[in-house]
């Protein structure tokens, strides 16, 4: 396959990965007004879990781009692309408290019964929840200026 047309599947799945990213997370933010149904508080494990794998494929298709672009190189000297990766890590980094407070409902999950949250850690999560959306604005502002070497 020519380099041409990797490029253009490579562009292709980032886009797919990245509008999956940011999908899962709006719905993560429609869907965490506690207090929660059971069906509600198991949504939001499956819709976090897309979430994280679609984050991490994301980073890997993100990198196997350098290649089939302008080279890791030119990337790692480029401003918006550092601003860019640093943005997207420090999303990740801030991802985990929401993650792990879902993942916390494991037992009544099981149980059967909804869970009951803490109501500061219920205004933490959601705080977390936007500063990865503002995050992403960021990211979405970066990434044009670093394809076009600015
Ligand atoms: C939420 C996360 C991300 C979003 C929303 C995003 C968005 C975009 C967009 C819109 C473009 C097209 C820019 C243009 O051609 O004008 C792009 C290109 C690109 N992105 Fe991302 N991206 C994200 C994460 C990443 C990550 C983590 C990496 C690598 C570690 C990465 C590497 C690249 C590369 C190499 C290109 C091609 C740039 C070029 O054409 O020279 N992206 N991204």
């Amino acid at each position: 396959m020519s380099m041409l047309v990797m490029a253009a599947i490579m562009a292709f799945l980032h886009h797919l990965a990245a509008f999956t990213v940011v999908s899962t997370l709006a719905i993560e933010v429609a869907l965490f007004k506690p207090p929660l149904t059971l069906v509600q508080a198991r949504r939001l494990q499956i819709v976090d879990s897309v979430f994280g794998i679609s984050a991490g494929l994301l980073l890997v298709i993100g990198m196997g781009r350098f290649h089939f672009e302008k080279g890791a190189a030119y990337y790692f000297h480029n401003p918006f692309f550092l601003t860019k990766f640093s943005l997207f890590i420090a999303a990740a980094l801030i991802s985990i408290y929401p993650t792990l407070l879902f993942l916390s409902w494991k037992q009544d999950i099981k149980a059967g019964t909804a869970p009951t949250i803490d109501p500061v850690k219920v205004r933490k999560a959601r705080m977390c929840m936007m500063l990865e959306l503002t995050a992403i604005v960021g990211i979405l502002f970066c990434a044009p200026m670093m394809a076009r070497g600015l």
